[in-house]
This record gives C-alpha cells, sequence and structure tokens, in this order.
C-alpha cells in the first residue's frame, strides 16, 4: 500500500473576494500535494471556507442577504478560482455543511463529558474583525495585536475550554516533538508569548450573535469560530459520522498549511482539542508570511489589493503560481510590486526556461531533422559529464529542500539547472560545432540538452504542471515513464523520437512598462 499524505490550507473566511495572500495558501498547498504525488504518495488536499461569526452576518447583512445567501455566493466564488487556478483539492469543506456541523456537536458533547468546558464570565478585549478575544497584556498599544484595529472591552456569560488541564502534556508534546512547527522562530514565539506565561483558558462560545453551531447543552450560546474551525480538518475526513474510511486512511495529518497570524491557533488549540478527543496530532505546521505592499498590508479602502484572477487571467496560471511560490521564502514575508512580478516572469520564465527550451528544439530541427540523436556515453567529454554531474548534485539539493517543504529554495536549485544547461550551450558551442561539420560531438551536446530539458521538466510538474506538460509534447515526450520522478535518475530521453518542429514559446516577453502600468490600473 502507498503511504498516504493528507496536507489541508486554512478555511478562509467569506468576507468577500481573495487576494494574492489567500491564493498563496492554496497554491502552496496544491504543490505540495502535486510534489508528494509525484514521489508516490496517495495524497489527499483539503481546503474550504470557514463560514460562521458574526463578522459573515454583518457583512451579508450590509449586502441585503441571509448569511447562508452570502456564504453560498462566496463558496461558488471560491470554487471557480481554484478551478482557475489549477488548483487539485480533494474535498472542499464548508462549517455550514451538515456533515460539519453534526460531528462538531458530538464533539462538543464529548469534551462536556470529559469535563472540558465549564460555563463562567469572560471579560477581556475583543477584535471584531479578527474574532478573538486578547489579555490586557496582549495588546498593542491599546490595540489588536493581531490587526492593529480597535478592541472593546466585553463581559458576557460564556463558555470556557479548560486549556490548563492539558498544559503539561503540551510541552512534553512539544519537547517530543521540536519540529512540530516551522519555521522554528515561529514555535519560539508561541512558547515565548503564549505557553510559558501559562496558558489561558480558552472561551468558546458568544450569546451575541446567531451565525453559528448551538451549543448542545445551551442554545442560547452559539459556539464561536475556533473549536467549529479547527476541526473542519477531522471532520471533512468524516471523524464522528458514519463512514470514517477517509479518517482512517489520512489521519493524523502530514501538514496544515496557515499564516502566520494563526499559527497560535494552530499551535496550542488544536494540538489540545484533538489530546481531549484521544485523537493523534498533525506531524507539522508550517506557519507562511504575508504578501504585502510598499505601503503595509493589502485593503481595499487603500486600493491596494492584487486579486489573483487579475494576475491569472493576464499572465497565465504557471507564471502567477511560480512568482507567489519563488517569492515567498520560507516562513517570511514578501512585498509585492508590480515590478518584481515582471521582472521575475522575463526573467525565470520567458529567458531562462522558455529561451532554453526554444533554443534546444530549434537545434534539433536545424541540425538534426528535428530527430533527437543517439545518446553516446562512451564519447563523452569533461564537459558532458560537468553538467551531468552537476544536474545529479543539483537534484540530491531539490529533494531534500522539497522534501521539508522549502518550496522557494527548491525552485531556485531547477532553476540553478536551468542557468548550468543554458551554459552548456555557451560551452559547447553548437554552432561552431556545425560549422566543423562536427556531428558526432553536435549528437552529443544535443542529446545532453534535450535530456536536461526532461529533466527540468519532470521537476517543474509539481509547480507548474501545465508548463512541464507543454514541455513533454515539444521534446516529444509521450511515453509516460519518461516522465516519473524516479526516471529523473533511472531512464534517459529516448532517440530517434521527433521534437516539434515550431514549438510556441512558453512565456511570451512582457513590455515591461506596459505591464507595470496594467498591474498598478488593475488593483482594487
Ligand atoms: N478562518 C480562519 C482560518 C481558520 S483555519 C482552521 C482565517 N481565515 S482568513 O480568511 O482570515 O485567512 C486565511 C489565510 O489567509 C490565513 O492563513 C492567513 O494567514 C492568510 N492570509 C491572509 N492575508 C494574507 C496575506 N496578505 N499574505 C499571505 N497570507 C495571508 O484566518
Amino acid at each position: 500500500m502507498r503511504n498516504s499524505f493528507y496536507v489541508t490550507t486554512p478555511i478562509y473566511y467569506p468576507s468577500g473576494k481573495f487576494h494574492i495572500g489567500t491564493a498563496y495558501t492554496e497554491v502552496l498547498a496544491d504543490s505540495i500535494k502535486r510534489y508528494k504525488q509525484l514521489r508516490g504518495y496517495d495524497a489527499y488536499m483539503l481546503t474550504g471556507l470557514d463560514e460562521h461569526g458574526q463578522k459573515v452576518e454583518t457583512v451579508a447583512k450590509s449586502r441585503g442577504l441571509t448569511p447562508k445567501e452570502h456564504v453560498d455566493e462566496i463558496a461558488d466564488y471560491a470554487k471557480k478560482l481554484w478551478a482557475l487556478m489549477d488548483i487539485d483539492y480533494d474535498d472542499f469543506i464548508r462549517t455550514t455543511d451538515e456533515r460539519h456541523e453534526k460531528a462538531v456537536e458530538k464533539i462538543v458533547n464529548k469534551f462536556i463529558e470529559n469535563g472540558d468546558i465549564y460555563k463562567g464570565e469572560y471579560e477581556g478585549w475583543y477584535c471584531m474583525p479578527c474574532e478573538t478575544y486578547f489579555t490586557e497584556s496582549q495588546l498593542v498599544d491599546g490595540k489588536c495585536p493581531d490587526c492593529g484595529r480597535e478592541v472593546k472591552k466585553m463581559t458576557e456569560e460564556s463558555y470556557f475550554f479548560n486549556m490548563k488541564k492539558y498544559e503539561d502534556r503540551l510541552i512534553k508534546f512539544y519537547e517530543e516533538n521540536p519540529g512540530f512547527v516551522q519555521p522554528e522562530f515561529r514555535k519560539n514565539e508561541i512558547f515565548s508569548n503564549f505557553i510559558k506565561p501559562g496558558l489561558e483558558d480558552l472561551c468558546i462560545s458568544r450569546t451575541t450573535f446567531d451565525w453559528g453551531i448551538k451549543m448542545p447543552n445551551d442554545p442560547k450560546h452559539v459556539l464561536y469560530v475556533w473549536v467549529d474551525a479547527l476541526t473542519n480538518y477531522i471532520t471533512a475526513l468524516g471523524y464522528m459520522s458514519d463512514d470514517d474510511t477517509l479518517f482512517k486512511k489520512y489521519w493524523p495529518a502530514d501538514l496544515h498549511i496557515v499564516g502566520k497570524d494563526i499559527i497560535r491557533f494552530h499551535g496550542i488549540y488544536w494540538p489540545i482539542f484533538l489530546m481531549a478527543l484521544g485523537l493523534e496530532i498533525p506531524k507539522e505546521i508550517y506557519a507562511h508570511g504575508y504578501i504585502v505592499m510598499k505601503d503595509g498590508k493589502m485593503s481595499k479602502s487603500k486600493g491596494n489589493t492584487v486579486q489573483p484572477e487579475m494576475l491569472v487571467e493576464r499572465y497565465g496560471v504557471d507564471a502567477t503560481k511560480y512568482f507567489l511560490l519563488r517569492e515567498l521564502t520560507f516562513g517570511q514575508d514578501m512585498v509585492f510590486t508590480p515590478e518584481g512580478f515582471v521582472e521575475r516572469l522575463n526573467a525565470d520564465l520567458s529567458n531562462d526556461l522558455g529561451n532554453l527550451l526554444n533554443r534546444t528544439i530549434g537545434m534539433i530541427n536545424k541540425y538534426f531533422d528535428g530527430i533527437i540523436p543517439e545518446k553516446q556515453k562512451d564519447n563523452e567529454n569533461e564537459i558532458d559529464k560537468n553538467l551531468e554531474n552537476y544536474t545529479n548534485e543539483q537534484l540530491i539539493k531539490i529533494e531534500e529542500l522539497l522534501d521539508t517543504y522549502h518550496i522557494s529554495n527548491g525552485l531556485m536549485e531547477i532553476w540553478a539547472i536551468i542557468a548550468r544547461t543554458n551554459k552548456y550551450i555557451d560551452e559547447t558551442m553548437p554552432w561552431s560545432l556545425a560549422k566543423e561539420e562536427n556531428k558526432e560531438r553536435l549528437s552529443i551536446v544535443m542529446y545532453n540538452l534535450a535530456e536536461n530539458l526532461r529533466k527540468i521538466a519532470i521537476l517543474i510538474t509539481p509547480f507548474l504542471p501545465k508548463t512541464a506538460n507543454k514541455m513533454f509534447i515539444q521534446l516529444g515526450i509521450t511515453n509516460s515513464e519518461q516522465k516519473t520522478w524516479d526516471s529523473i535518475k533511472n531512464a534517459t530521453i529516448e532517440s530517434g523520437v521527433k521534437v516539434i518542429e515550431k514549438g510556441e514559446p512558453l512565456f511570451v516577453r512582457l513590455e515591461k512598462d506596459v505591464e507595470i502600468e496594467y498591474i498598478r490600473n488593475n488593483m482594487k
């Protein structure tokens, strides 16, 4: 049986259209799923929407819709957007799904049976947009530490989850699983800010709004946010339902991908809920950084929001994905600029990758009537061997990086192979070999170029699947055994196969000024 791999995205708030920050999380999860699949795993990806809560109720009202009408619309939008972005998710959970609501009730009942929940009075500083209470000491300049907005002092009757009861177990879990939260600096933040000072019990119910799952024992209380939201990762697999096949197969999750703002909830409350349910804890939580603009956060009021559909429709899905995956390095924030976007696409996609394929296809057509020449390993010289050794060494590095989800660094190393292969053309000067009528050298060089392009196409498959496919077609590779990850090492490109006569460029070169202007004018 194949090893399973379960990756999740956060479930997004359906407050409006998504920006490229949300799209990044989705693209990252999709690419990791595809990578794992290519490495032979039975990979499963979950995404969805976090549809309850006061904020949704408010937004719907302002639009003259019921909450249900509003979330249905956004769910439709989200599914269309992910289809446009070629996201290969396996399930889309909505917290308003009956399957979720039913399971959450059972989960809460289990907490009640365990004695994990008690009724109390909550007084705290509440941030409406974040739907989060903060203690006095957590506020930054009297404002919300997450979003910087005003907070309100509120007191209400609430149910609490007894977090303190699990504190020692949580600390022990972290000691035994030092890699649980990535990057490590995020784990250290959780520790020093929340675990060391002592865990606060978590308020899990509200009486001030309606749009949510009712507390089973006390329906004037509505569950608010984190019990409802976090449990999506298990309810989607059928936990507490009649059919829990998927749960048995995929739980515990291998990877929860989250933004840095919600790492606290995933790193503290989620493991504790799971302990309370007697379930295994996920293997890893990866917190990525934020996409910000030069003038700070993206926001509609500033009109500096970049919507993914705008980029995808004009530049293509692979180019947009590549940009996001390449520019956000492990756990760090990234400043989006239209200049940076256009430059990255031109340099890496149109120049480095596009030209390498184009030149190679052109030369194979010109010198060998489009037929990939015979492989002649015995006649290879130092230059050829250098290229091969370099590529093999890179592969080891790339696997290490991708296995630890360092996608940006992995892409950098893949592009180093592309640069090295371009350099091989300069070193071997095929045009001179043609002039000298040195057919033997020329055929070795063409063979090696085609072979490295095959390897490159495989390496980029999880990240730029459409582009990889176009490369296979242009190179005349139809045999699926030539496209597997293992075939990077275990196979070589077939000789005698015909490449395309005139391939379309993979990526058109962008007119810098025009495109910068275009992106700027289309921010919302
Ligand atoms: N509903 C909660 C998550 C519950 S998960 C059990 C939520 N939703 S959200 O819509 O506000 O955010 C969804 C994700 O998008 C979060 O991981 C958040 O970090 C991410 N991002 C929001 N803005 C972002 C950027 N500007 N850049 C990158 N990611 C960003 O939180």
